[in-house]
């Protein structure tokens, strides 16, 4: 059995921030959301995240996380005094604890496995995970006996000259056999240069205790600024675009194109310069996204293409092109084969089929049938001041340009709306409507002046 405990009291001050440091996000999660889902493939039975430091913002930070406990440090005396906190919390626990640092965020599962996997299998009382860095600094320093048997941990600022040559570092994750954790964690004496209770002490006291080695040492890259945020912030990019291109996905001028890891791409999508894709995005088969474009949250067909155009939380179905210069907010649905052009903004809209909105319209809180036109400038009025009110527009109408529909209100099948009109009431199946001054034509009128 298997429990995780995340280290995230530490207040994280060289980020400079009211925010504690693993509540900052990296793409579209927070540091410790990103290390809570580091270790889902080992399937923990318990997940302790220890708090401290604005404990409560943390807390609220994963409230959509179930079965988390929260473990309160109130004085932060060191990682080893985090540990000793979850004493009375395992009281009873007979199996393996993983303990994580929550500023630790881009761990891979299978690294994760490998440490678990290892700890097992030589039935360890710990187990380190452990890189090579070619500039160790800062980290504590780890010695072995033969390949992988350790011998010692010592800090960094306790090293002698000799001790820093060493490149094999503490990334500060371990596998703990928690019963034997449990016996040391009390011995733990503050005599170190700090003064605090370090968790390396414990690894000390115990035996056996074998390390493991990580083969990409990025995966241990600690968050303490914001220049190494944004360092894993670049690392995270590299992994994510690397893993399309992989999968059949093109991506033209990577570098200016950024993925959030919660993004889900089909074989044959292409990804023009300057895109972002962002939270839960899926985009299928055959569409070309970009030049230019942001798409959030939002499920993008097949062969639909978007060009300079921002899209959130909505639905494009398949073969529609959207663009230049349209924006789609707060739940759109536009349907298959339609075309939404330039200078369009849909909020709340759903349209059907083979419909089009193409030049300089705004849709609010619509709903069109299918094989509807919406003639250039045609507005929806849809706001009172008070209250927002729906459009209804039926199949096969077409509305004239600069047509003001006043919500809410009814557009039947087969409606024309004459361009310029003010539509203000509710207009039935196959009728024209025209709702403006009739042009006056004076003949042979003239300015009158002055002198004549
Ligand atoms: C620690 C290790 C070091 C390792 C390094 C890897 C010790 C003594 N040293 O050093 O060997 O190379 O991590 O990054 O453990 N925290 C608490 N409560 C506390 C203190 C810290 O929850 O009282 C949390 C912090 O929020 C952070 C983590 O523990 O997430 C690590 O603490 P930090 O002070 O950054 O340890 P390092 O000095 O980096
Ligand atoms: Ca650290």
């Amino acid at each position: 059995m298997v429990a995780v405990a995340i280290l995230a009291a530490g207040r994280g001050t060289r980020m400079k921030s009211d925010l504690p440091k693993v509540c900052h996000t990296l793409g579209s999660l927070s540091l410790v959301e990103r290390v809570l889902n580091s270790c889902l493939a080992v399937e923990p039975k318990r997940r302790l995240v220890i708090v401290g430091y604005q404990g409560e913002r943390v807390k609220a930070s994963l409230e959509s996380f179930v079965n988390i406990e929260f473990v309160e440090q109130t004085q932060q005396l060191g990682t080893g005094h985090a540990a000793q906190q979850l004493i009375p919390y395992l009281d009873g626990f007979t199996g393996d604890l993983l303990v994580l640092n929550g500023d630790v965020p881009l761990l891979r599962p299978n690294t994760i496995k490998l440490l678990l996997e290892t700890h097992q299998a030589n039935q360890n009382a710990a187990t380190l995970l452990t890189a090579q860095l070619p500039n160790p600094q800062g980290y504590g320093r780890v010695f072995c006996n033969g390949q992988d048997r350790l011998t010692q941990i010592v800090e960094d600022r306790d090293c002698t000259a000799a001790q820093k040559q060493n490149r094999r570092i503490n990334s500060g994750i371990y596998c703990f056999n928690w019963p034997k954790f449990a016996k040391v964690l009390p011995q733990l004496q503050a005599n170190n240069d700090q003064k605090e209770y370090y968790i390396t002490d414990a690894v000390n006291y115990l035996d056996p205790v074998t390390v493991v080695d990580v083969e990409d040492y990025q995966e241990i890259l600690g968050i303490n600024d914001r220049k190494q945020l944004a360092t894993a912030y670049n690392i995270l990019q590299t992994r994510v675009k690397e893993t399309w291109m992989e999968r059949g996905v093109t991506l033209i001028d990577p570098a200016s194109i950024t993925i959030d890891d919660t993004v889900e791409l089909q074989p044959d999508v292409i990804i023009e310069p300057q895109t972002h894709l962002r939270g839960k995005t899926a985009i299928a088969s055959g569409s070309r996204i970009g030049p230019g474009s942001l798409i959030e949250n939002s499920q993008i067909g097949e062969n639909v293409t978007v060009l300079y155009s921002v899209i959130s939380d909505s639905v494009v179905k398949n073969n529609t092109r959207i663009g230049p210069y349209t924006h789609l907010r707060g739940h759109v649905e536009v349907g298959e084969s339609c075309r939404i052009g330039n200078f369009v903004e849909l909020k709340n809209t759903q349209l059907g089929d083979r419909t089009n909105v193409a030049h300089l319209s705004y849709l609010g809180d619509t709903t069109t049938g299918d094989r509807v036109n919406v003639g250039a400038g045609t507005i929806t009025a849809n706001y009172d001041g008070v209250k927002k009110h729906r459009t209804k527009i039926g199949d096969r109408t077409k509305t004239g340009s600069n047509s003001v529909l006043v919500a809410p209100i009814t557009l039947g099948e087969d409606v024309n709306v004459a361009a310029g009109s003010i539509v203000t009431e509710d207009v039935p199946n196959d009728s024209l409507v025209i709702a403006r001054a009739r042009q006056v034509v004076k003949r042979g009128w003239r300015l009158k002046s002055s002198e004549s």
